[in-house]
């Protein structure tokens, strides 16, 4: 069996016994006025953050959702789309299919606003989307793509890329790994399944966006997501998990190289009213800057004494420059 098929077999085990916490989120799913979720897909969150960032999803996008779980953020993407096929959820394990579907019909007798042809269940997997090229607003993908071998992310990655329209965004939510994660524990297929042990590091993540074609990307949140403890996962270290939200957009990845917002900001502390870069960036003294990681340690270069540079904040949510 192929660590691929290790993971169908798991999410068909956990389609038909739904295990609530398999993916240990630290949230409650994201509450929205007029929506009501049903106990039994709530009890499904196998994500561990969230993709859905209601800042991103204006003008009833189309939405391409690869791994559709329990249906959970279907369904929430629905809320924004509010249209037949206006959410597209991909998904290769039939009793997932399945769940998902007797999910969502609970959801259309309990949401006046909701239509169960809102969503769209199709059969596939992220490494051949059933869908043209160009042709979605948005793709999401919650605590999937983090199963992935790299080799097999790219594909997933690239795929993604594919079918944005120019200028669409990849919502991802995904653990990351404070280091790397040794061979004895990647090669656990279940573990890997279960979410636990394929995690990259977090310049490696970023790294395979980019190299995908992602010009920019955002990150929404980063947050303590499991312990890998030295006695169940023989190491000799404790090892961190962190859950990273992130938005990537399909925009072409400038010649000094690609923007990753990670929350840090430049101030300006001068003499003068404002500093000018003449590289498009303006600080107003004692004004906080939103900037990419490219620009700040540019600034941070360039004039040290009198641009402070904050730190990572993990949280961005647009503004600033690029
Ligand atoms: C960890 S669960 C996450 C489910 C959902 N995104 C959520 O947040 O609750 C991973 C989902 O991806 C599906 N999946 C597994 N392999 C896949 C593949 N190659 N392509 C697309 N989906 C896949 C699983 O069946 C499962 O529904």
């Amino acid at each position: 069996m192929t660590y691929l098929e290790t993971t169908a077999e798991f999410y068909s085990e956990v389609a038909q016994t739904p295990q609530v916490g398999l993916c240990c989120v630290q949230s409650s799913p994201l509450q929205l006025p007029g929506l009501k979720i049903p106990p039994m897909m709530a009890d499904m969150n196998y994500g561990c953050g969230t993709t859905v960032h209601p800042t991103e999803l204006s003008n009833q996008p189309t939405v391409l959702y690869v791994g559709v779980g329990g249906g959970l953020e279907a369904l929430q993407f629905a809320y924004f789309s509010q249209r037949p096929g206006g959410v597209i959820a991909v998904e290769p394990v039939q009793a997932m299919r399945e769940a998902a579907t007797r999910n969502l019909k609970i959801a259309a007798q309990d949401n006046s606003w909701f239509d169960q042809s809102f969503v769209e269940i199709r059969e596939g997997d992220a490494f051949a989307l059933p869908m043209p090229d160009d042709s979605v607003d948005v793709v999401a993908q919650n605590c999937l793509f983090n199963i992935f071998e790299p080799a097999d992310l790219m594909k997933a990655l690239k795929e993604a890329y594919r079918v944005l329209k120019p200028g669409g965004r990849l919502l991802m939510s995904d653990p990351i790994a404070t280091r790397p994660i040794p061979p004895h524990l990647q090669e656990d297929e279940r573990l890997r399944a279960m979410c636990l042990s394929g995690a990259l590091t977090y310049q490696s993540y970023v790294q395979h966006l980019v190299r995908s074609g992602f010009g920019q990307v955002e990150i929404r949140a980063k947050r303590p997501y499991r312990l890998l403890d030295c006695q169940n996962y023989n190491l000799e270290e404790p090892l961190l998990l962190e859950s990273l939200d992130s938005v990537s957009f399909k925009v072409v990845i400038p010649e000094d190289g690609p923007c990753i917002f990670t929350g840090k900001t430049a101030i300006y502390m001068g003499a003068e009213e404002f500093f000018d870069d003449n590289a498009g960036h303006i600080l107003s003294r004692g004004v906080p800057a939103a900037v990419c990681d490219k620009t700040a340690a540019k600034l941070g270069k360039v004039n040290p004494e009198e641009i402070l540079i904050t730190d990572s904040t993990w949280h961005y949510i647009g503004g600033g420059c690029c």
